[in-house]
């Protein structure tokens, strides 16, 4: 019996949960939202190219005719600055990417913050999220595109290119899709060693040989590695996208917001994934130990007994 191994037996099944959040966060509709990787805010969509004549192309002024002709209500959601534009075209106000899928929605009281309605109040309210898939990754402009298909509502006949979206934006985006396919097989890979560390420690509980605790510590560690490259990649991903939509979403006046609980849990299961590795190295180093003086304990106690005898 070997009490201590419960610890890392804990560790293993602790790191395992957030490793399965991580994946399903986002999976239906209000599960778990404000874990998302990364949210593509287009609530007011266009909005810089119709406030600003420098950015419009010389001559091009088809946005301007698009927001004319659909609705006397858009000059209007324009100035107030509280409005979503998003909704006008028939778009969604956020596009929120998880690790299997995306959603959309609108916000709730409203999209803009405002002195009334501080940033910390606004909400989301998921409408939709794509069909969880293995291989996911995301595609922007099929999604907006998806978006504009599906809505009856907002102005007809408005495509992407009609309100310039940027390709870069998409292309910048698509072009992390081996390194979220990475992400994920990583974190398929992480839960199955922290099983088995889980299965070794669990049998390591009742044997007390070096043999258990080697195979604990080994399947511990490689677990950890899965885990902390996993999160290591999917950080990188965020930052990744959230910069390229900064940099090419401005123009259209198109915002990203990083996930920051998403990565505050990978790395809290990365955290204690390395709890269990650290806590099979000191009961190495303590078995050791307490071998050599535990030998002269008994030696010790040989000797003292008949004498206080
Ligand atoms: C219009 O866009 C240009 C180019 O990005 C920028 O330098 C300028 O500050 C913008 N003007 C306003 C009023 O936003
Ligand atoms: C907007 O309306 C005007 C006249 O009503 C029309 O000539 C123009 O083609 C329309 N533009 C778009 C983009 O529908
Ligand atoms: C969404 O983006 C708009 C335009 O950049 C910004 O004014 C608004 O505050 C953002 N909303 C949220 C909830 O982040
Ligand atoms: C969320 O959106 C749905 C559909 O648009 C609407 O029926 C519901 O009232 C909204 N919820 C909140 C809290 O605004
Ligand atoms: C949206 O509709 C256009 C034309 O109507 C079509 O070419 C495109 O494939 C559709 N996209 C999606 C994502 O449904
Ligand atoms: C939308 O496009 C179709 C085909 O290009 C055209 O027949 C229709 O009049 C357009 N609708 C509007 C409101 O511009």
């Amino acid at each position: 019996m070997r009490l201590t191994a419960i610890v890392p037996c804990l560790c293993a099944l602790a790191a395992m949960v957030p490793c399965f959040l991580c994946m399903f966060a986002g999976n239906k509709p209000g599960f778990m939202e404000d874990y998302h990787m990364v949210t593509l805010n287009t609530s007011r969509i266009g909005h810089n190219f119709l406030v600003n004549s420098t950015l419009v192309p010389a001559g091009d002024n088809i946005l301007t005719d698009v927001f004319r002709n659909a609705s006397s209500s858009i000059t209007s959601s324009i100035n107030s600055a509280l409005d979503s534009l998003a909704a006008e075209l028939g778009l969604s106000d956020f596009y929120s990417v998880h690790l299997l899928n995306y959603c959309s929605g609108t916000y709730t009281t409203s999209a803009l913050a405002s002195t009334t309605a501080p940033r910390s109040t606004i909400t989301k309210n998921v409408t939709s999220c794509s069909r969880p898939r293995a291989l996911f990754h995301f595609d922007p402009t099929a999604a907006l595109t998806r978006s504009l298909n599906t809505t009856t509502s907002g102005s007809t006949n408005i495509t992407l290119s009609t309100l310039h979206w940027p390709t870069e934006l998409s292309t910048g985006i698509t072009a992390l899709r081996i390194a979220h396919h990475t992400a994920f097989t990583l974190y398929i890979l992480a839960i199955v060693l922290a099983f088995l560390s889980f299965l070794s420690s669990f049998f390591a509980l009742f044997s007390a040989g070096r043999l258990s605790a080697a195979l604990s510590l080994l399947f511990a560690v490689l677990a950890l590695g899965a885990l902390v490259l996993a999160s290591a990649v999917v950080t990188a991903v965020v930052v990744r996208a959230a910069d390229v939509v900064s940099m090419y979403g401005y123009r259209v006046s198109v915002e990203a917001k990083r996930g920051g609980r998403f990565l505050a849990l990978t790395w809290a299961g990365s955290g204690v994934g390395l709890l269990g590795v650290l806590w099979w190295c000191g009961e190495f180093v303590v078995g050791r130990r307490g071998k050599r003086t535990g030998r002269g304990v008994v030696a010790d106690e040989g000797v003292a007994q008949p004498a206080s005898q």
